[in-house]
């Protein structure tokens, strides 16, 4: 059934369509919120250390359960343990990509939305009303349609790369906007060392202030490690299913993991000098960062040089509507691997089941922040489920579920040959892997699960006397 299975075609698509589905809003809105909660560099120095002891290891355990069993997550569990209850992970991968997909393409929708906006100029405002772009975006994500016609075009274009194949859509596409992406980074970082805060700005972001640290950093580090590097969503594991036996598992895991550190590390070295730039902006998190806070800044930050600010403004959404992009692909093609292997549909066929029930139940999404607002499940809005249940339980579930898998369960010598292509490429840190993914990782993962529940950190602060 998979003998035709496709390949990527070449070492630098397999890099950049892995980096394509890492680099997104993770890096762009979250890692400069986290940053700016947990007090600027002493939280990327932790950062750091989490992308290095539990991004990395758990990211190559992915790529050798997908590569060697050149088949979907689903059907990759089932191989490597029939029979057994690690099978259900594979499941967890499938249902992950699926729900987030839902609601991710809503977001990516309003990308859209805001670089379009931007090209026709509602983005430049001059006024002194810091709310005036909260109203904006309240307005417009509670507008009956508009949201949702954005989300659909933006489900079409990932459909049609979708389709396209594996080597002819997903790498070919990944090959143009990947650079096209670190291309509109470096024009944003030039304008932004322009700015007047800059130095402020990158004192804040480079300059630690270790009292600031906690042990709520560390817990919020290990999980952005963990979202921002498309861990335990299937992505990894299915892109790495389309590797050739000869590609460089270690290597690929590094480079990916360092173009997604500079890319989050590059986004708030655009963020920090714009806010500082600005008097009294109204800082918002996360969503609200970039769609309430930042159309403001920048239009203040640039308000001697308009035409600067119109092309930062522009070039900042198409950078989110990219990273959004690469990333929408990779969450949709776990799905319609899944789909296309295990249920011998077509690819097109599976391809269209994912993008009509995704986009359907993304109305439902987009809809609950207008129409349906007061539709309510555990007190949640039915967006904020969707995005809740896999980040908060399905996720760290996972995580835990394959660092003991490919520590404990696989074969060692499986996992050494296929990390070491049969022995032909060096790896002296084979063993201190292993130790990570049967000890620590499980670990750090495990605490940050029942931190959500009952606050540890405030169990930490007795011990510590405070
Ligand atoms: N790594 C992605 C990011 O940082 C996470 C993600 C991947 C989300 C794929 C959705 C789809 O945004």
């Amino acid at each position: 059934m998979t003998t035709d299975r496709k390949n990527f075609g070449s070492k630098l698509g397999v890099i950049l369509a892995s980096a394509g589905s890492a680099v997104g809003l993770g890096n762009i809105w979250r890692f400069p919120t986290e940053v700016g909660k947990n007090g600027g560099a002493a939280f990327i120095l932790v950062y750091l250390a989490c992308v290095l002891l539990i991004g990395v290891p758990i990211m190559m355990g992915e790529f050798v359960i997908g590569r060697h069993t050149r088949a979907n997550t689903a059907t990759a569990y089932q191989k490597l343990a029939p029979g057994t209850w690690w099978r259900v992970q594979g499941g967890i991968g499938v249902l992950v990509a699926f729900i987030i997909m839902c609601y991710y393409v809503v977001v990516s929708g309003w990308t859209l939305y805001y670089a379009y906006s931007s090209l026709v100029g509602a983005l430049q405002y001059s006024g002194d009303d810091a709310g005036h772009f909260s109203s904006f975006f309240d307005s417009f994500v509670a507008h009956p349609w508009l949201p949702v016609l954005f989300a659909v075009i933006f489900m079409a274009v990932v459909h049609l790369i979708i389709i396209m194949g594996v080597e002819k859509g997903i790498e070919r596409f990944s090959k143009v906007m990947m650079p096209m992406l670190l291309l509109i980074i470096a024009v944003l970082v030039v304008c932004a060392f322009s700015l007047p805060g800059s130095s402020q700005g990158l004192r804040y972001l480079f300059y630690p202030d270790f009292s600031k640290l906690t042990a709520s950093t560390i817990l919020s580090a290990v999980g952005q490690a963990f979202f921002s590097l498309s861990l335990a969503m299937g992505c990894l594991c299915t892109y790495a299913s389309y590797f050739r036996k000869d590609t460089n598992l270690v290597r690929t895991a590094y480079s990916v993991s360092i173009i997604d550190t500079i890319v989050a590390l590059m986004a708030g070295v655009i963020i920090f000098p714009a806010v500082y730039s600005v008097e009294n902006p109204n800082l918002e998190e996360g969503a609200g960062l970039v769609f309430k806070s930042l159309p403001y800044i920048f239009s203040h930050a640039f308000h001697s040089m308009p035409v600067v600010g119109y092309v930062f403004s522009l070039c900042f959404y198409l950078l989110l509507f990219l990273a959004a992009l690469t990333s929408a692909i990779s969450i949709h093609e776990p799905v319609t691997a899944y789909l296309h292997e295990a249920h011998r549909m077509s690819r097109k066929k599976a391809a269209m089941w994912v993008s009509v029930v995704c986009m359907a139940l993304g109305v439902f999404c987009s809809l609950s922040f207008g129409l349906l607002g007061n539709v309510k499940l555990f007190g949640l809005t039915i967006f904020d489920c969707f995005d809740a249940f896999p980040s908060k339980i399905l996720m760290p579930l996972g995580g835990i579920i394959i660092s003991l898998f490919t520590g404990w369960y696989l074969d060692k010598k499986l996992v050494h040959d296929e990390l070491t292509n049969d022995g032909t490429i060096r790896f002296r840190l084979f063993p201190f892997i292993i130790f990570l993914l049967r000890w620590v990782i499980p670990v750090a993962i495990g605490l940050v699960f029942v931190n959500q529940f009952f606050d540890l950190t405030k169990i930490v602060d007795l011990f510590a006397g405070n």
